[in-house]
């Protein structure tokens, strides 16, 4: 039987700004299962990498979580004391952030990060830390492990960098690992290998991917399931297969037919007609409404819930709402 790691309720995310309040994350409620791997996916500016870091904690001000909960097991982390929090991070969950050169310090060794962890949440030794940082470097196949270890962050490639992001994220062998555009800055050759990787590690290890990525491709090779995000709210949450099948929502189908086919490879990308709405600026209503193709009476007044489709899955759309 599946059983829930990580059950978000009602989480909202608020930037305080001059011209008033910014709702980034509008009443995210998600669910992540012991060793799946959910996808969060949308366009810029949705709220994918804002809700990785309120589920953590780490909103960066004026940014304020303002409701809602993350429980991971049967901790609520956002109702823990910072102290707290800091220790579920280190040890339960992990985050790996789309540029390492941010997330890694310059001034340390690469030794010195991957093996914090060992000795700050395991109390393992230095040299036992060392040991199991050098065989962590090696798996993720950093070449020559023992040399890396005396190296610092600027003398490595991005795909070294990103490579020991992974090594320092799986090695307490977390519950949880949040993953925010985890291969963007890289080569398109090393993307695939490096997320090849990450998904294996984590497999081996039974940890549980949030996945955020752009990519609907990766979606459709690595997820279980998929949360489509719009304007800072869930607007759809179905199984991997299912929603490659028949997506729910009309911003879900918009953003399947922007993929480019390999059957008419002629074809033009058609994008979602319209933009992203300003969070300063919102849409009553259904916030996709003036972009959506099958607006009808309520969409641009009253604000859909989240209606359960018949084979499984949630749409916030009234299409659904019969
Ligand atoms: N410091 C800030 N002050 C005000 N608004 C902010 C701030 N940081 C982020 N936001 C807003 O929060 C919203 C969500 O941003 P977020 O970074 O989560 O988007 P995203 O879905 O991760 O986009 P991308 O795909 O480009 O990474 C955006 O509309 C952004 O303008
Ligand atoms: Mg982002």
């Amino acid at each position: 039987m599946e059983q829930t790691l990580l059950r978000v309720e009602g989480l909202s995310t608020v930037f305080e700004t001059p011209a008033g309040p910014l709702t980034a994350v509008d009443g995210v409620d998600l669910t992540v299962s012991r060793g799946e791997v959910v996808a969060v996916v949308g366009e810029s500016g949705c709220g994918k990498t804002m809700l990785a870091l309120s589920i953590l904690g780490l909103v960066p001000p004026p940014g304020r979580i303002v409701s809602g909960r993350a429980v991971l097991g049967d901790t609520d982390v956002l109702a823990l004391p910072e102290s707290q929090r800091r220790q579920v991070r280190g040890k339960r969950a992990s985050m790996i952030f789309q540029e390492p050169m941010t997330a890694l310090n310059p001034v340390l060794t690469i030794g010195e990060q991957v093996a914090e962890p060992l000795r700050v949440h395991a109390g393992a030794s230095r040299r036992e830390s060392l040991a199991a940082a050098e065989a962590m470097l090696a798996r993720v196949g950093l070449p020559d492990p023992g040399r890396q270890l005396g190296r610092y962050p600027h003398e490595l490639s991005g795909g070294q960098r990103q490579r020991v992001m992974i090594a320092m994220a799986l090695m307490l062998r977390p519950e949880l690992l949040i993953a925010d555009e985890p291969t963007t800055a890289l080569d398109v050759t090393v993307q695939g290998q490096i997320l090849a990787l990450m998904l294996d590690l984590a497999r081996d290890a039974g940890t549980a991917i949030l996945l955020v990525t752009h990519n609907l491709g990766v979606v459709a090779q690595t997820a279980d399931r998929v949360a489509v995000m719009y304007a800072g709210r869930l607007v759809e949450e179905a199984a991997v297969d299912a929603f490659f099948q028949g997506p729910a929502h009309p911003y879900s189908r918009g953003l399947l037919a922007s993929l480019p086919r390999l059957d008419a490879p002629g074809r033009r990308l058609t994008p979602v007609p319209g933009m992203v709405p300003s969070l300063s600026a919102l849409p009553t209503g259904c916030h996709f409404h003036p972009r959506c193709g099958q607006a009808f009476a309520p969409c641009a007044d009253n604000p859909p819930p989240l209606f359960d489709l018949p084979g499984g899955g949630q749409a916030r759309c009234w299409l659904h709402g019969a």
